[in-house]
């Protein structure tokens, strides 16, 4: 629940958030989401209908809180508390709501399949596990800072390899604007197309062996994702790229980089780790994992 905490700290300002009845109609809601649209009182659609309403409830109390709270714009919901248009229209609270909550499923949901993915391949690849901590003792010295974070190139190439290979969105919608050609076939306008990243990022005319982890493959020297434009795209393209892309990278790495310093883990026996893919991806059991702290005993981590 650890990106329902940040998300919720950094879009709304509330603390500890995934101890209260916030996080729980959230979590029923975003089970929801992508079922079979029969609304009735025992589907997951129905749920999660009734838990939105409840959750649209409990958004609306914390706008009217805020907005006697001028001036306090540290989080997303200050900002958007503030925004005016060119004639110095504000949002509705209809607006401010619907907004709220596209951004906490947007900034939770996904982070946590890619840390999840991201535990899930590096205890399956012990070569690169070892290879992330070397580049992690070699830093060891210095505190985590943003400075620090761009240092660590291995773990970069780590990450991308991770939103390559189990991108947490699958795709995209797009409207057709002007009648077009592509591939010959014709697609009229209006028409509604849809992108897909896990296809794209599986192209073997772009990557070597695309249903292999291997973070080399985004080295300078191989760089398999710029043969083509577009061939990357786990945060989508164009205009409509993801808006939460470097929090998302930043939040990943910060993660990554301090479970590689402080923390041993591995996968426990008797798990389905098949991929869930709705809302986004995710082990069929979750994922169970042992987590051990490490120590430092001489600059050399050890476990207790
Ligand atoms: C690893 C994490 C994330 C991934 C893989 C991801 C991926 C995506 C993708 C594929 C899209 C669709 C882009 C398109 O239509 O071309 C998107 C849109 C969006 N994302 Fe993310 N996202 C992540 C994290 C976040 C976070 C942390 C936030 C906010 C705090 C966020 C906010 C948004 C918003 C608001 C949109 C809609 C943008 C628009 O329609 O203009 N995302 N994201």
């Amino acid at each position: 629940m650890l990106p329902f905490d940040v998300a919720c700290k950094l879009l709304v300002g509330t603390d500890s958030s995934s101890d209260t009845r916030f996080a729980e109609l959230f979590e029923t809601w975003c089970d929801g989401l992508f079922t079979v649209p029969l609304s009735l009182p025992w589907t997951k659609f129905g749920r999660a209908l009734r838990c939105r309403e409840q959750l649209l409830v409990l958004i609306e109390n914390l706008v009217t809180e805020r907005q006697q709270q001028p001036g306090s714009e540290q989080d997303a919901l200050g900002l958007l508390l503030k925004a005016r248009d060119e004639s110095g229209n504000s949002l509705s609270v209809q607006e401010i709501k619907d907004q709220v909550l596209l951004l906490l499923f947007a900034g939770h949901e996904t982070l946590t399949s890619a840390l999840a993915s991201l535990c899930n391949l590096l205890a399956q690849h012990p070569e690169v596990l070892a290879a992330a901590r070397a580049e992690q003792r070699l830093l060891a010295d210095e505190q985590l800072s943003f400075e620090l974070l761009k240092k660590m190139t291995y773990l970069d190439l780590v990450m991308k390899e991770v939103l390559r290979l189990i991108p947490p969105v699958g795709g995209g919608f797009r409207q057709v604007v002007v009648d077009c050609e592509f591939n010959n076939y014709s697609i009229p306008q209006g028409w509604s197309i849809l992108y897909q990243i896990g296809k794209t990022h599986q192209d073997e005319r772009v990557y070597v062996n695309p249903e292999q982890f291997d973070p080399g493959r985004f080295k300078a020297e191989r760089a398999e994702d710029k043969a083509k434009p577009y061939s990357y795209i786990p945060f989508g393209g164009g205009v409509r790229e993801c808006l939460g892309k470097e929090f998302a990278k930043l939040e990943m790495k910060l993660f990554a980089a301090q479970l590689l310093r402080e923390y041993e883990w591995e996968l426990l026996p008797n798990q389905n780790l098949d991929l869930i893919m709705t809302p986004t991806p995710r082990p069929h059991d979750g994922l169970r994992v042992k987590f051990q702290r490490l120590v430092e005993v001489n600059s050399c981590p050890e476990v207790v």
